[in-house]
């Protein structure tokens, strides 16, 4: 038994669990996030379209149970709700999300009663299905941690449109962030070598998989990511009007949109800035990591700064730790904990550099995984080896040279959609994720 235990932490793998009941309270977790986070919205902020970059709310609503009819009760044989016809209203892929409000939408009321009803089936279903099935869709529960995993995607999607939302005042309670104190930003050596990267684990996405060993030289990678006093040297000595630090396309974009500084930033007429955070304005803090930045807007810090950033071979590596030992979080295998990282959205913004001593890497990087979303280098493609599972459209359709890959999850992230090996993309112009970086450097 112990043998075999061992055998499976050195291949990295969690440890065999019970998924049904794990199963159940992801998927609950997710949906009492969901309530608390919409609950009291009027009819006309759940379903008005508050950006063409987002969707109207209640879409999304409905698209969450309508991906959990179609995995959890269609594809597992239990009988549904609607029929299949129902589904292209909620395909995401044939209804672009500026074009959603147009559409003949179930209303709010309608949306949550059938997410509901849904969920009352496949929780249902699940009670009867085998714990041990070798079905692929089931071994280790992976469709659940799938279903729970896109609708906690979707609540920080949501998130990031209530912070866009204008027509509607949104002051949701938070949760109190730590205030440690001023944390110094320093370089940690990385040690180059063999790092295993990717994921074999029951929940991880196709995108992960294989877990596979590259090697990655010597490198440098700051302590904490970028804090918006930081960034904010870099906006006031002029970085946004000198073209040396961008990349000629980053240029040309800042330029033709008018852009000077991280979106919801406001400058104001004496020289100090504010900031707008869902239904605050306040000073901007100078010791959160900056968010709300573009791949082009992290990608031209880091070189005014003299450092570059980090690949996401150079991300894992950092977050694994460089003793070669297999970590699924920074500090190991303990889910994470409130003493971990900003994580799942109840703080509603970024803690200050510093907050998680407990969140530190096993060579002392802070901060890796909760508060922002990191920008790394990389262009989003699949490992050697990869298939597509159980589905093209959740990752193999956006590889390419169109993405720059994000590591390390958000406030707005559920801990059970963070882990080392997770990677997240979108387009290098995208400002409204709650998205910032931090610098690396060759060590050579
Ligand atoms: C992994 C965050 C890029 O929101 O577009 C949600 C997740 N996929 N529904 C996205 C997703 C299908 C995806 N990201
Ligand atoms: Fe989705």
């Amino acid at each position: 038994m112990r043998r075999t235990l061992e055998a499976r932490r050195d291949a990295g793998q969690q440890e065999p669990r019970p998924w049904k009941s794990l199963a159940l309270a992801e998927l609950s977790a997710a949906r009492a996030r969901m309530l608390r986070m919409l609950e009291g919205l009027p009819e006309d902020a759940l379903t008005r379209q508050h950006s063409p970059l987002m969707s109207p709310i209640v879409w999304d609503v409905a698209h969450v149970a309508n991906q959990e009819e179609q995995w959890l009760l269609r594809a597992l044989g239990a009988p549904a709700l609607t029929d299949a016809a129902f589904d292209a209203l909620y395909d995401a892929f044939r209804n672009p999300r500026a074009t959603r409000a147009q559409l003949p939408l179930l209303t709010p009321e309608r949306a949550f009663a059938y997410a509901a009803r849904v969920r009352e089936a496949s929780l249902d279903w699940l009670q009867r299905l085998p714990e041990d099935s070798e079905l692929p869709l089931l071994r280790g529960g992976f469709v659940f941690g799938m279903v729970a995993q896109h609708e906690q995607q979707h609540l920080e999607t949501l998130a990031a449109t209530l912070q866009l939302m204008t027509s509607h005042e949104y002051r949701p309670a938070a949760r109190p962030r730590p205030s440690p104190g001023r944390a110094a930003q320093y370089e940690v050596f990385i040690p180059g070598g063999p790092v295993r990267l990717g994921s074999d684990g029951p929940w991880a996405y196709d995108n992960e998989r294989p877990a596979h060993v590259v090697d990655v030289a010597d490198f440098l990678m700051d302590s904490h990511p970028v804090t918006n006093g930081d960034y904010l040297v870099f906006v006031e000595s002029g970085g946004y009007e000198d073209a040396r630090w961008w990349e000629p396309k980053g240029f040309e974009w800042i330029a033709a949109e008018g852009i000077r500084h991280p979106l919801f930033w406001l400058p104001q007429e004496d020289g100090t800035w504010l900031r707008r955070r869902f239904g605050h304005v306040e000073p901007l803090p100078r010791d959160e990591p900056v968010q709300h930045v573009s791949w082009y807007e992290a990608d031209a810090y880091a070189r005014w700064a003299g450092k570059r950033l980090p690949t996401e071979a150079e991300w894992e590596k950092a977050a694994v730790g460089s003793d070669g030992r297999p970590r699924t979080y920074p500090w190991g295998e303990t889910p994470p904990t409130e003493g971990h990282a900003n994580l799942g959205g109840d703080t509603w913004g970024p803690s200050p550099v510093g907050s998680y001593p407990a969140g530190q890497s096993a060579d002392g990087v802070w901060g890796l995984l909760g508060d922002v979303w990191e920008w790394t280098s990389s262009t989003f493609d699949g490992y050697a080896g990869f298939r597509a599972f159980p589905y093209r459209e959740y990752s193999e359709v956006f590889f390419g040279t169109d993405y720059r890959v994000l590591r390390g999850g958000a406030w707005a992230s559920a801990p059970v959609a963070v882990r080392n090996s997770f990677r997240n993309w979108d387009y290098p112009i995208r400002r409204q994720i709650f998205a910032g970086f931090r610098c690396a450097r060759s060590a050579r």
